[in-house]
């Protein structure tokens, strides 16, 4: 039995690993991909998660795009790391998997209502549009087996000295879906940081061969060089597709039932996550966290996916 699954991105390079995990992953069925603005603006993104299934052959999931900007603030993108188009590296090529005519929501709200049983949803962006999913359509959210999300970290962040990207972009929008009820799990920094693409796991994932793999070789290229020019580290962290590895692969990534919440009015600190690790603040346990990652096992799975797309 595979467990259905709506893929939110943005991507940026991390994220097109992850719609590749999912999408090549035989315990995850991708029903969905939609998109928000966040790594480079809304059309970008959107054209870039039809790309990633095109490149991978992947022709019958729909794409939609959602939210062009968060709730309340101001998009900002990141181009840095990504480049102008989001998926800095390779030539592009013009994608054959059309845009849905759907809102992300619409698409959502309508795979929700279609599924045999409750949809997860894997984020790899800032939360806007499952944010506005929750608040115009409240009476879905039982239809949402669980949200599992990168972002956000029990550390240090990497956009302020305390905020991660995707947390830092629409905080509201996450303390919106943290405090759904809905089970949600935090996939931060503090483990992706461990997902990093070394040599070796750049030789391993190019050795597939086939052309997603080759595809993807360009983009890591790109990606570790921009994060070694951003960062300082040359085996760029591959941070999303560890969102996928908590649904393909439970066992690969360790959880603890926790604390979250989400720091909306710091004037140095928005977009901070509040991992209350220690148990200190004496509050409800709200989200699941991820602590731990096994790297080998993590690799090998986004390894295997790769290899059965095109
Ligand atoms: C997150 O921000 C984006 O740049 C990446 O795609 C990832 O989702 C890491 O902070
Ligand atoms: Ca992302």
């Amino acid at each position: 039995m595979s467990i259905p699954v709506i893929v939110d991105c943005d991507p940026g390079h991390d994220d097109v690993f992850a719609l590749w995990f999912a999408a090549g992953h035989p315990s995850l069925e991708l029903i969905a991909v939609t998109t928000v603005g966040g790594n480079v603006p809304l059309a970008h993104t959107s054209r870039n998660a039809r790309i990633a299934l095109t490149v991978a052959g992947v022709h019958d999931v729909p794409v939609s795009a959602g939210a062009a900007g968060p709730l309340s603030r101001t998009l900002a993108t990141a181009e840095w790391i990504h480049g102008e188009n989001g998926l800095g590296g390779p030539v592009l090529p013009e994608p054959t998997v059309p845009l849905d005519p759907r809102s992300a929501t619409e698409l959502i709200a309508d795979k929700l209502r279609a599924a045999a049983e409750p949809v997860a949803i894997i984020a790899t962006g800032p939360v806007t549009n499952i944010a506005v999913l929750l608040r115009d359509r409240p009476e879905l959210a039982d239809r949402i087996r669980e949200i599992v999300w990168m972002g956000g970290s029990t550390e240090r962040g990497n956009v302020t000295p305390y905020a991660e990207f995707n947390a830092w972009v629409d905080p509201e929008a996450l303390a919106l879906v943290v405090a759904s009820g809905i089970r949600f799990t935090m996939v931060g920094l503090n483990v992706t940081h461990r997902a990093l693409v070394t040599s070796a796991v750049r030789a391993r994932l190019a050795a597939v061969g086939n052309r997603t793999a080759r595809f993807g070789d360009e983009l890591l290229e790109f990606f570790c060089r921009t994060n070694d020019e951003v960062f300082g580290m040359p085996d760029g962290p591959l941070h999303d597709p560890v969102a996928v590895a908590v649904l393909a692969d439970p066992a690969s990534v360790g959880l603890v039932h926790t604390r979250l919440d989400v720091e909306l009015a710091g004037a140095e600190t928005a977009g901070a996550t509040s991992v209350d690790l220690d148990g200190m603040l004496r509050r409800e346990p709200n989200a699941w966290v991820a602590t731990s990652l096994d790297v080998d096992g993590f690799w090998a799975g986004v390894e295997a996916s790769v290899a059965r797309l095109a």
